[in-house]
């Protein structure tokens, strides 16, 4: 826990930062002059100017971050990209490999469940044996230091709970929870069922992976508490989602529509980058590890 003196010194931190971290509110004219200024210095330093510019980038991140009231992180598979979890879309992504109405719905599961059941066994074993990555472990520092208040996620891997976040909402449920198909049995795994499909101990009937699958609607209670928190949030950081898939693609523009500062962390463009404030083009994980640095001086 925080006690209040640690409060009050993150506190005078944070003003202490704000003055250090100087960023102006610029009018037109100062735009436009320094924007030829720029253009022209461009042209001939340009290596200098890239870095310079990144590097302010992170601290304006940072800034926002810091002064938040109300941060809420929206993440989806390409924050665990870097922990060797393979995306979704994209070239190499598991849709290109494997047919989704086949394996992540329930229609497939009701016509072969042993080939679902196969799948989500090698996926249970990889994310076993998945480390989270400096992105996951900075949200879990940042709920430490009550700045990050929740982290609505639509993976299924448990990697923010591994590196140690309390407040996860999991909109698409969790890999190693099941349930019975016939009678109201949940439970928990904690290693890959030796044989395929794993059977109800109350019932006998064939458990399921307690996840959402296309065609399904996502858990009341999670879904309502992640609209909670869409709604509630000043910032909303959004890591590593396609944006697509309907409804969890309408969390930041829920979050938007209440007026929070968008800050997308994606080395892609997607349909979020049009509402987002802040663009952040690159690999969570890289750019998390250096947040995590700046934030050792608030620490
Ligand atoms: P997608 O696979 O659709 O999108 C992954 C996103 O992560 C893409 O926009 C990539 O550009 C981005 N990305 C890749 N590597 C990254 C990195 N290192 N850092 C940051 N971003 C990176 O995954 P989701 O948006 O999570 O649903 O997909 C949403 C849902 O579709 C999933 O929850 C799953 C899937 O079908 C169900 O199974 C119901
Ligand atoms: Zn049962």
């Amino acid at each position: 826990m925080v006690g209040i003196h640690e409060f009050r010194d993150f506190q005078r931190q944070v003003r202490l930062y704000n003055r250090k971290c100087f960023w102006p509110k610029l009018d037109s004219t100062i735009v436009i002059i320094s924007s030829i200024v720029l253009t022209y210095l461009f042209k001939r330093f340009k290596a200098i100017i890239v870095i310079g510019v990144m590097l302010m980038y992170e601290e304006h991140v940072l800034k926002v971050i810091i002064n938040s009231k109300y941060l809420v992180a929206f993440t989806g598979a390409g924050i665990s990209a870097e922990s060797g979890i393979p995306t979704f879309r994209g070239k190499d992504g598991l849709w290109s490999k494997y047919d989704p109405t086949k394996l992540a719905s329930p229609w497939g599961f009701q016509e072969n469940p042993k080939l679902v059941w196969e799948w989500y066994k090698w996926r249970m074993s990889m994310i076993m044996n998945a480390k989270p990555n400096p992105a996951h472990y900075t949200l879990a520092l940042l709920e430490k230091m009550h700045i990050l208040k929740s982290i609505i996620t639509q993976n299924i891997d448990g990697l923010h709970q591994k590196a140690g976040s309390l407040n996860v909402i999991e909109i698409h449920g969790n890999i190693w929870k099941v349930k019975c198909t016939v009678c109201n049995y949940r439970s928990r795994l904690i290693e890959p069922p030796e044989s395929v499909p794993p059977h109800c101990p109350k019932c006998g009937a064939i458990l399921r992976p307690d996840v959402v699958w296309f065609g399904e609607p996502l858990p009341e209670d999670e879904w309502s508490r992640a609209i909670g928190e869409a709604s509630r949030c000043d910032v909303m950081l959004v890591i590593g989602t396609s944006g697509v898939v309907m409804p969890a693609a309408l969390i930041p523009n829920i979050a938007k529509s209440k007026g929070a500062i968008i800050v997308e962390i994606n080395p892609e463009t997607t349909p979020i980058s049009e509402i987002a404030d802040i663009k952040v083009p690159e690999p969570a994980g890289v750019f998390f590890s250096k947040i995590k640095s700046l934030l050792r001086t608030f620490q």
